[in-house]
Order: structure tokens, then sequence, then C-alpha cells
């Protein structure tokens, strides 16, 4: 009876210890940002966090992002473009308090296995998603790109939570006030209001639009703004009552060079500051793309921006640069460091 009793108590501190193990040579503690590295999470996985967004409730950074992951193939009806593809799988989050350590929260919209009509349908589009917090009606609403394969269906889709960590709910989709909808950005004000901003009109000019108070769906004003300058990737901040803008050009995968813009009134007019990187690779955006940009809390006046470094060939081993953003006299600029940190 001893013996047996030893044994498992044997068994037990050997399992602990075995954990102990495993969690100690898995997680990494991440201390500085370093831009187009591997960057793996709180369990020492790399992480698949692609065209996302962050949303910042309740004391935590939440990440919403495209998992890119299996076998990249180009369709046939994306060869001329070179629109590669990966299945989509869904939205993933991941939550952080301290911005450089990441935990994965799971997948918070799945994409759909084995309904070939649905938009979550696995060989169907679903990129660049983006979540607010409507204080009003509670609600964790996630706008996002929805697509066919071959991007002609251009609309913005809808999903709602009552979590930050999900599961969100699919409302649908739709071409916002008509208008054709891909790459996209939803942007909060200091007043609630949140608008939509998009690349419409076969990606030639973007749209800004209104969304309603509980942000489901556009109110029905909106401006067209960029016209005729092919921007893509938008990503949207407020600094001092400036409305700033960066996007890019509309080169698929291939990066370019970046634009940025100012406006007093979030309406327009809207002025173009040209290419604000600064530091090798300047004139392709670091090889990198627009996502995002967010303010970081409790320290005004900072703000990082999240570009996507794409791998066409192999959309699963795309990377993350994440900068920090410096003001001018009438503008902003993006610095590139190999590594760096907030200041204390
Ligand atoms: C990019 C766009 C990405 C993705 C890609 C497809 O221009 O910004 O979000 O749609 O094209 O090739």
């Amino acid at each position: 009876m001893k013996t047996i009793k030893n044994q498992r108590l044997y068994v037990g501190m050997m399992a602990v210890a075995l954990m102990t193990v495993t969690v100690l040579a898995t997680s990494v503690s991440h201390t500085e940002f370093k831009p187009g590295e591997i960057w793996t999470d709180t369990n020492g996985v790399p992480i698949n966090a692609h065209g996302g967004g962050i949303l910042y409730y309740n004391k935590v950074y939440y990440w919403y992002v495209e998992i890119k992951t299996g076998k990249t193939r180009l369709p046939e009806s994306n060869r001329s473009w070179g629109g590669t593809r990966v299945e989509t799988v869904g939205v993933s989050c991941y939550s952080s308090q301290d911005l450089y350590n990441w935990k994965y929260e799971g997948n918070v919209l799945p994409a759909l296995q084995d309904d070939p009509n649905h938009e979550l349908y696995i060989s169907k589009v679903l990129e660049r998603p983006k979540v607010l917090y409507n204080r009003a009606t509670k609600q964790f609403v996630m706008w996002m790109h929805i697509d066919s394969q071959d991007y002609a269906l251009a609309h913005a889709g809808v999903a709602t939570s009552d979590s930050p960590k999900g599961p969100f709910r699919y409302v649908g989709s739709f071409r916002p006030d008509g208008a054709m909808s891909r790459d996209m950005t939803v942007f909060m004000d200091e007043d609630g209001k949140a608008y939509l901003f998009h690349a419409s009109e076969d990606n030639a000019t973007m749209h800004i639009s209104l969304l309603t108070d509980d942000y489901l769906k556009p109110a029905g004003r909106f401006v067209r703004v960029f016209e005729g300058r092919s921007m893509e990737a938008p990503a949207v901040f407020k600094h001092q009552g400036r409305y700033y803008l960066i996007a890019s050009g509309c080169t698929g995968w291939a990066p370019n060079a970046a634009r940025s813009a100012v406006a007093e009134s979030i309406w327009g007019p809207w002025k173009e500051l040209g290419n604000p990187c600064r530091g090798p690779d300047e004139e392709v955006t670091f090889r990198g793309q627009s996502t995002y940009i967010f303010a970081v809390a409790d320290k005004p006046g900072t703000f990082i921006l999240m570009a996507d470094r794409w791998n066409q060939k192999d959309l699963s081993d795309s990377r993350y640069i994440w900068l920090p953003v410096t003001f001018t006299d009438n503008g902003f600029e993006v610095h590139w460091q190999a590594s760096w940190r907030l200041e204390n």
C-alpha cells in the first residue's frame, strides 16, 4: 500500500517537474520590439497576426488578426496580378498588457469548412479585421474586408460579441453606401462617433463613411477622398486635434512607397504629405504595408505604426513591422529601428 502511494507521489512530482521544464523552455519574455523578426507569443509559438488592428479595453490591448497558415497557392482568377492566397481560417485574438508579450486567446471568428455558399467559407477572403467597443450597446463590433476569392465581391463585413475575447457572431456583409469596399479600417473619434475608411471604386478612390451609433452599419453620410490616387491599407489616428492617415499604393502583396495625409476635419479636405518612412528601404515602406496605428495608453503623444511584411510566396511567413511615430512641424514620420523600446 505504502509503495503504491510513494509511486504515485513520485509520478506526480515528475509530472510537475516536466511541466515546469516545458514552461521554462517555451515562454520567453520580450522586452523590446524587433521589426521583421519572428515574434513568439507567451506559449513560445510564433505570432500569426496579419492585417490586424488593436483595441484597448479595460487596461488590456487586444490584437485582432488574419490567420495565414497552410499552403500558399495562386488561384487562376488572380494570376494576372499575383494574388496568392491561403485558405481562410478566421480571426485570431491576442491580448497583452505591455505590448511586447502577447497571449493567444483563440480563433474568435472561425471560417466555415463545410458551407461553400457562406461568406466565411475557407476559400473566400476575410482580411483586415478591426474591432471597436461600443459604449452604449456594450458590444464589441468587428469590421473586416469580405470578398470572393477573385476579389470581385468587394464587401465590408460585420460581426459582434459581448466579450473582447469573442466568440464573434457574423452579422453579414454589404457594399457600404452601395460602394465597392476592399482594404479598410475603422476609426473611433473622441466623441464616440466611428467611421469606416475603405478603398472603393475599384480601389481608385477612398471613401470615409460615418457609422450608425451602434457601429453596425453606415449611417448614410460619406465623402470621396484621394480621388483617383489608388490608395489601400489605410490606418488613421488623431493627435492634438488633427487627423492623420497612412496608406499604401495598389501593388498587391508587393510593397510600395507609403502615402500620408492630414486633415483638420475627418470629412476633409485631406492634404497629402508624402511618404513618412525614413531609413533603409524607406521607398518601399521598409518592405511593409500599413495596417493600423494606435495610441499607447498612458503615454500621451505615443503612437505605433503596425505594418505587414508580406511574403507573397509563403504568406504564413509574413512578418510584422511595429515602429514609433514621430511628429514634425507639419506632419509625422516613421523611422526605421532594428529594435526599440517604449520610453519609460
Ligand atoms: C493587398 C491588400 C491586402 C490583400 C492583398 C491581396 O494590396 O492590401 O490586404 O488584399 O492585396 O493580394
